[in-house]
C-alpha cells in the first residue's frame, strides 16, 4: 500500500496565451500523482491543451454533458444526485498516472452550442467543490484559457495558489500584469506565485521577477524536448522523462509539496 501525502492543495495555472501553461500543469499533475496524491486535473479551456499534454485520451462525446439540464425556467441545473463527488467518480476520465480530467468541453466546427450543458455544468461544480469533505485531501489543478477574461469571471473559485506562468517577453509580462492585478483585486486570501517558463538567458527569471513583483516559485527552462513532444502529439512525460523542463517542474512540486507540509 502506498502512502499518501496529507492534505490537499488547490492550484490554478495562468497566463498569456502559449506561455506553457497546459505543459507545466500537465506535467505537475502527473508528477504529484506519481508521489502519491489523488489529483483532479480541472481543464476549463475550449481549446484543446490540457489533454494533450497529459497524454490522456479523452471521449469524442462530452461526457459531462449528461451532467446538467434545463429546469421549467429554462436555467441550467446539475442533474438529481449530482454533486463533485459524483462528477467525478462519473464525469472524469482517466489519464496516465492516476490523474482524473474533468473537461469544460471543446469547441468543435459547430461551435459552443452542443457543449452547453457541460459548460454550465462545468461551472457550477467547480464552484462546490470544496463542499466536499472527501476531496479535501485532493490536489484540485486548474488550466485556465489564455489571459485575464476567465479569472474575471471567478472561473477558478477553488484555487488557493494561482501559478502564474511567464514567459520572459514583455507581451507576456505585460498580460501577466494585469492578470496579478485582477487576481489580487478578486482573490485577497490568494495566493500568487511566479514560474517563469522558456528561460534561455541569465537574467531571464530575475527580470520577470523584478517586474511583475511576484514571488518566484519556479524557473523552466527553453527545452527543445517540450516542441518535440508538442509536434509528436505526447506528453512531456511520455517523450522524454529526463528532460531539464520535467525535471524544473519536478522541482516545483517538491517546493509545492513542501509548502503543503509546512500549512498543515
Ligand atoms: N519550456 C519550454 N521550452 C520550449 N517550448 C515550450 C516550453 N513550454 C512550452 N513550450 C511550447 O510553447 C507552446 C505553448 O505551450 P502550451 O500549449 O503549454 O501553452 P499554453 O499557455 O497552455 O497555451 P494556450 O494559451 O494556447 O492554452 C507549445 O508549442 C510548447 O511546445
Ligand atoms: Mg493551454
Amino acid at each position: 500500500m502506498t502512502t499518501r501525502p496529507a492534505g490537499g492543495m488547490r492550484l490554478a495555472v495562468v497566463g498569456k496565451g502559449g506561455v506553457g501553461k497546459s505543459v507545466v500543469a500537465a506535467t505537475l499533475a502527473r508528477t504529484l500523482a506519481r508521489r502519491g496524491h489523488r489529483v483532479l486535473a480541472l481543464d476549463s479551456d475550449t481549446l484543446p491543451g490540457l489533454s494533450i499534454s497529459l497524454g490522456a485520451q479523452v471521449p469524442d462525446d462530452v461526457p459531462l454533458n449528461a451532467a446538467a439540464e434545463r429546469n421549467e425556467k429554462g436555467r441550467w441545473r446539475l442533474i438529481k444526485g449530482v454533486g463533485p463527488v459524483r462528477a467525478v467518480q462519473r464525469y472524469a476520465t482517466d489519464a496516465p498516472d492516476g490523474v482524473r480530467l474533468l473537461q469544460i468541453g471543446k469547441h468543435d466546427r459547430r461551435g459552443l452550442e452542443p457543449n452547453r450543458a457541460s459548460h454550465n455544468a462545468f461551472y457550477q461544480l467547480i464552484h462546490r467543490l470544496d463542499d466536499a469533505p472527501s476531496l479535501e485531501d485532493w490536489v484540485i489543478l486548474g488550466d485556465l484559457p489564455a489571459g485575464p477574461r476567465q479569472m474575471a469571471f471567478d472561473w477558478a473559485p477553488y484555487a488557493q495558489q494561482f501559478l502564474l506562468v511567464v514567459e520572459p517577453t514583455w507581451q507576456s509580462m505585460l498580460t501577466a500584469r494585469r492578470i496579478t492585478r485582477i487576481t489580487t483585486a478578486m482573490r485577497e486570501d490568494a495566493q500568487l506565485s511566479l514560474v517563469v517558463n522558456k528561460v534561455a538567458a541569465d537574467g531571464d527569471a530575475d527580470r520577470v521577477q523584478e517586474f511583475l513583483g511576484v514571488p518566484l516559485i519556479a524557473t523552466v527552462p527553453a527545452d527543445e524536448s517540450v516542441r518535440r513532444a508538442e509536434r509528436a502529439g505526447v506528453a512531456l512525460l511520455d517523450l522524454a522523462p529526463d528532460a531539464p523542463a520535467v525535471r524544473a517542474i519536478e522541482r516545483l512540486a517538491d517546493e509545492l509539496d513542501v509548502r503543503n507540509m509546512d500549512r498543515i
